[in-house]
C-alpha cells in the first residue's frame, strides 16, 4: 500500500550473508515488526539466529535494491517463486553492489550504503493466518527489537546527533509493485509533531545502551 523498504541482512548457515528486500514493516518505539514469506531464506535465518539487520535504503539505493529484487537466498526454490521468475543467488550483497560493514552487536553484516541501520534480535514471531486453511503456515511475523542503530549523518538534524530530520530523509517506497519516493515538503504542517520526541523514550533505549 506504500510503504518503506527494507533490506534485511541475515547470516546462513555456512556464516555468509544474505540479503533480502521487503516492505511489510512497520515500528512502535524500538520495536519493528515484519511480516514475511515463510519459504524466504530470510526467514529460515531469522528462526536459526534470532538476529538481523534492518538496512532501510533510500531512493538512491533504488537500483541495487532492483537488482536483488526476484532472488532467492534459498537453492530450492518454492513452486510460487519459479512461476513468478525467480532464481538462487548466493552472494546477494554483491549482486546488489552494497557493502557488508561488521555489526557491533550480532553477526550479520550492515548494508553500508543504506542511511540507517538497525541491529535486531527476535522478541517473539508469530504465525499469521492460523485459522485460515488456505493461509496457515504461509507468512510469518517477527516483533524484533532495535539494539544498535547507524545513521548517516547527513540526514540527522542540526545541531542535534540523536534525532533525523525528516526533510532531509527521503525513504524508498514501494507500493504495489512499483518504486516511488517522497515529495520534497510535509503534505500539512502535524499536530502529533509537537509532542517532543524525548516524551517517547523508553526503556529499549537505555538498555540498547549497555550492550
Ligand atoms: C521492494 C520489495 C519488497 C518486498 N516486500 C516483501 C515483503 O514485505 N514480504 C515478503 O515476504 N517478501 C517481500 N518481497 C519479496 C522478497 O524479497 C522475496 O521473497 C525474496 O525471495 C526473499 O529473499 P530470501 O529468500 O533470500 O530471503 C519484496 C521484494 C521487493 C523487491
Amino acid at each position: 500500500m506504500g510503504t518503506p523498504v527494507v533490506l534485511i541482512s541475515t547470516c546462513n548457515e555456512d556464516g555468509s550473508a544474505n540479503l533480502a528486500p521487503m516492505s511489510s514493516a512497520f515500528w512502535l518505539g524500538w520495536h519493528g515488526v515484519l511480516g514475511l514469506d515463510r519459504t524466504s531464506k530470510t526467514v529460515a535465518n531469522i528462526i536459526r539466529t534470532n538476529q538481523c539487520v534492518l538496512n532501510l535504503p533510500s531512493e538512491a539505493q533504488v537500483e541495487a535494491v532492483d537488482r536483488i529484487a526476484l532472488t532467492t537466498g534459498s537453492n530450492v526454490l518454492p513452486p510460487h517463486k519459479v512461476a513468478r521468475g525467480y532464481r538462487f543467488e548466493k552472494d546477494k550483497f554483491g549482486i546488489a553492489g552494497l557493502t557488508p560493514i561488521a555489526s557491533e552487536t550480532i553477526d550479520p553484516p550492515r548494508a553500508g550504503e543504506c542511511p540507517i541501520q538497525m541491529e535486531a534480535v527476535v522478541e517473539r514471531t508469530y504465525n499469521m493466518s492460523e485459522c485460515d486453511p488456505a493461509g496457515r503456515g504461509r507468512r510469518v511475523l517477527f516483533e524484533l527489537r532495535i539494539q544498535r542503530v547507524f545513521v548517516e549523518s547527513s540526514i540527522l538534524a542540526d545541531g542535534d546527533p540523536n534525532r533525523i530530520d525528516p526533510d532531509k530523509w527521503r525513504p524508498l517506497i514501494m507500493s504495489f509493485q512499483k518504486f516511488y519516493g517522497l515529495a520534497d515538503q510535509q503534505a500539512h504542517a502535524s499536530r502529533l509533531s509537537q509532542i517532543p520526541e524525548a516524551l517517547y523514550k523508553g526503556a529499549d533505549l537505555e538498555r540498547s545502551r549497555t550492550m
